[in-house]
């Protein structure tokens, strides 16, 4: 390569010496030019080479993976970077990453994504098939991260009859009753967290702030009454590095966020064990107060293991201190910005007369308020706090003309589809009376659609979230100090400063 260079610099030499044109400053400085590049090219194209030639290899590979005996072809897309993928674009980048690739490609484009060759879909038609393909064509699968990190023997990590036997286990601890149970502990908790956020009488953070209602909310319900402050406070720093490093590269390597995350789960262990130790009694006048004690109970039974009941533990942990900090931010934004709401919430629990102070906030009560359901409805269309869910392909099957292959990861989306103007008429708008005349919409997703793999808490949820809003409504007023808060999408939704805010007891203001 050297050698070729030096001919063809030897031979411009001799032709530009030919040419009566150039001075021969002029000639000088091409002849450095072609010297400098002689000097440099080779030791920069190989690189560049090889770097294309890997590229072309990893797509080449991937590609291969496409199920031969399918007449369709993969979706658009690419795979990124050899090994790695597109999963630091993601880490980086973002929701953008996602967005991206949403304008660039609609409703299913394929990428790698934590070591996997994967789908990512879209679309109520297309979700609702991915529903409907559960256990046919389609297998749970989180990625090996956050199954390490979250448990190997939770709910969402079974699959087939395994599932089922132990998802009609723990719906148990979600029926109607169990939750009603859960709003009156939840109640007395939140008003508590409003009245002291009230009387700071200054700014507060409200990211902070809301993790810990959520930390004492999911104490409440999951462990029962034996959370001491020690525990809690051990479980707030442990529960939060098992969060913040939840979808990484799963190698066990001292300094790596995995690496701690493992260690933070060992001692949530050890603490789910000590308070599991102290429980005396599991069941009070024959109905359990939280559900460790019903899993307990199974436990007892022989329906489940020790270990199905820590791990059960951890995840509703989990999903709970994950995602009920988003939702109480979201609130406090979007009712912040449209006090027309508030007014509204607050005429329709007066004609409850729920406004009085002896006046109970739970379930039973709330349920049957339609304009508060149109918020709550609202808040978790416009907000969810996760952005969609993991499958493993275990079948191909064909979407939009596209196949999708067997082995393959599919992740279905969420907020995209919450977010798109053919679902959602003005979609960024904030508009409770979009669910006037309870009015249902197929796509409209935060839990995971109505399938055996959607939020087995969906109606603890709801039920919180509704007593959230009507207990702020009552008891306070608030402000927001920045006018538009950003959010961050991933892995939750959430406020990108801290949200500040600053709360007023609603009586101090006489209205
Ligand atoms: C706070 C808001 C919450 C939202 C938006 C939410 C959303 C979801 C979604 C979308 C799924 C389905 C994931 C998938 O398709 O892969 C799911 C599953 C699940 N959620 Fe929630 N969740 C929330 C809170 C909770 C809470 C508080 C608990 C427990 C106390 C919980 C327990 C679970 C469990 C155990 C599953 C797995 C169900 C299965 O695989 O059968 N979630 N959740």
């Amino acid at each position: 390569m050297r050698i070729q260079l030096f001919t063809y610099q030897t031979q411009l030499e001799t032709r530009t010496c030919n040419c009566q044109n150039l001075s021969s400053q002029e000639l000088q400085v091409l002849i450095m030019t072609v010297s400098i590049i002689g000097e440099y090219l080779y030791p920069l194209l190989l690189p560049i080479v090889l770097w294309l030639f890997a590229i072309s290899l990893w797509t080449y590979y991937n590609n291969s993976l496409k199920d031969r005996s399918s007449s369709c072809p993969l979706p658009p897309g690419n795979y990124g970077l050899p090994f790695v993928g597109e999963t630091l674009h993601m880490v980086f980048q973002g929701w953008k990453f996602y967005e991206q690739r949403k304008q660039r490609y609609g409703h299913l484009y394929k990428t790698h994504l934590l070591g996997k060759p994967t789908i990512r879909i879209w679309g109520t038609e297309n979700i609702q098939k991915i529903f409907q393909y559960e256990n046919l064509s389609l297998t749970m699968s989180w990625p090996t991260s956050v199954r390490n990190i979250v448990g190997s023997r939770t709910l969402s990590a079974a699959v087939g009859g395994q599932h089922s036997t132990r998802r009609a286990l723990m719906s148990r601890a979600f029926t109607n009753r169990a939750i009603q149970t859960y709003t009156i502990r939840t109640e007395e908790i939140t008003a508590n967290w409003i009245a002291k956020c009230c009387d700071e009488n200054s700014v507060i953070q409200a990211v902070p702030e809301t993790r810990k209602l959520a930390f004492k909310v999911s104490a409440a319900i999951l462990l029962g009454v034996e959370c001491s402050a020690e525990h809690m406070v051990k479980l707030i720093s442990n529960i939060n590095i098992m969060i913040a490093n939840l979808f990484t590269l799963a190698i066990d390597v001292p300094g790596t966020g995995y690496h701690k995350a493992i260690a933070a789960r060992k001692e949530v262990l050890s603490i789910i064990r000590e308070i599991i130790k102290k429980k005396k009694s599991y069941e009070e006048k024959g109905e359990c107060l939280d559900i460790l004690s019903h899993l307990l109970v199974q436990c007892e039974n022989g329906h489940l293991t020790h270990a199905e009941v820590e791990d059960g533990i951890i995840e509703n942990f989990f999903s709970s201190v994950n995602g009920i900090p988003s939702l109480c931010c979201s609130t406090l934004v979007h009712l912040a910005k449209n006090p027309q709401v508030v007014e509204k919430l607050h005429q329709e629990l007066k004609q409850a007369e729920l406004l009085e102070s002896d006046a109970s906030l739970t379930m039973d009560n709330l349920k049957e308020l339609p304009y508060l359901t149109q918020v709550w409805k609202e808040i978790i269309r416009i907000a969810a706090p996760f952005g969609g869910g993991f499958r493993r392909v275990t079948k191909t099957f064909e979407l939009e003309g596209y196949q999708v292959p067997a082995g393959w990861t599919v992740i279905y989306s969420i907020r995209d589809n919450h977010e798109a103007e053919e679902n959602f008429d003005s979609h960024a708008d904030f508009n409770p009376d979009r669910w006037c005349n309870n009015k249902s919409d197929k796509s409209w997703v935060p839990y995971g659609g109505k399938g055996i793999r959607s939020c087995i808490a969906r109606n603890y949820v709801s039920a919180f979230l509704a007593q959230f809003v009507a207990l702020l409504v009552k008891n306070s007023k608030w402000e927001l100090h920045e006018a538009n808060p950003e959010f961050t999408r991933f892995p939750v939704l959430l406020p990108r400063s801290q949200l500040p805010v600053v709360f007023h007891h609603r009586k101090a203001q006489n209205c």
